[in-house]
Protein backbone atom coordinates (compact mmCIF):
# COMPACT_ATOMS: atom_id res chain seq x y z
CA UNK A 1 0.00 0.00 0.00
CA UNK A 2 1.57 2.95 -0.84
CA UNK A 3 2.94 5.03 2.58
CA UNK A 4 3.60 1.92 3.88
CA UNK A 5 6.82 0.90 5.71
CA UNK A 6 8.94 -0.80 3.18
CA UNK A 7 10.34 -3.37 5.82
CA UNK A 8 6.61 -4.63 6.55
CA UNK A 9 5.44 -4.47 2.84
CA UNK A 10 7.94 -7.07 2.56
CA UNK A 11 7.71 -8.99 5.81
CA UNK A 12 3.93 -9.02 4.63
CA UNK A 13 4.64 -10.38 1.60
CA UNK A 14 7.25 -12.94 3.23
CA UNK A 15 9.78 -11.11 1.65
CA UNK A 16 13.38 -10.43 3.99
CA UNK A 17 15.04 -7.34 3.61
CA UNK A 18 18.66 -7.10 5.53
CA UNK A 19 19.16 -4.42 8.14
CA UNK A 20 21.80 -2.87 9.78
CA UNK A 21 21.65 0.90 11.45
CA UNK A 22 18.18 1.12 11.10
CA UNK A 23 18.53 4.63 10.66
CA UNK A 24 19.12 5.57 7.22
CA UNK A 25 23.35 5.45 7.58
CA UNK A 26 24.28 1.79 6.51
CA UNK A 27 22.91 0.76 3.27
CA UNK A 28 22.30 -2.76 4.39
CA UNK A 29 18.75 -2.41 3.46
CA UNK A 30 19.47 -1.16 0.02
CA UNK A 31 16.08 -2.34 -2.49
CA UNK A 32 15.82 -0.99 -5.74
CA UNK A 33 12.31 0.37 -6.49
CA UNK A 34 11.91 0.77 -10.43
CA UNK A 35 15.11 1.77 -11.07
CA UNK A 36 15.94 3.60 -7.94
CA UNK A 37 18.33 3.33 -5.21
CA UNK A 38 15.89 3.61 -1.82
CA UNK A 39 17.01 2.40 1.61
CA UNK A 40 13.77 0.66 3.09
CA UNK A 41 14.53 1.07 6.73
CA UNK A 42 13.80 5.38 5.73
CA UNK A 43 11.63 4.98 3.10
CA UNK A 44 7.86 3.93 2.52
CA UNK A 45 5.70 2.20 -0.61
CA UNK A 46 5.40 5.23 -3.09
CA UNK A 47 2.04 6.31 -4.78
CA UNK A 48 2.74 4.24 -8.60
CA UNK A 49 0.34 5.73 -10.99
CA UNK A 50 0.93 2.69 -13.76
CA UNK A 51 -0.19 0.33 -10.81
CA UNK A 52 3.31 -1.31 -10.77
CA UNK A 53 6.42 -1.09 -8.78
CA UNK A 54 8.93 -3.74 -9.71
CA UNK A 55 11.45 -4.28 -6.67
CA UNK A 56 14.69 -6.01 -6.19
CA UNK A 57 17.37 -6.71 -3.20
CA UNK A 58 20.44 -4.78 -3.69
CA UNK A 59 23.32 -7.43 -4.06
CA UNK A 60 26.04 -5.69 -1.43
CA UNK A 61 29.42 -7.99 -1.55
CA UNK A 62 29.60 -6.82 2.41
CA UNK A 63 26.56 -7.18 3.82
S1 LIG B 1 19.33 -0.54 7.91
FE1 LIG B 1 20.99 0.84 7.69
S2 LIG B 1 20.37 2.14 6.09
FE2 LIG B 1 18.65 0.86 6.44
Amino acid sequence: MPGQDWLEAARQAAVSIPTGCLGGSCGACEIEVNGRMVRACVATVPACPGGRLTVTLACDPHW
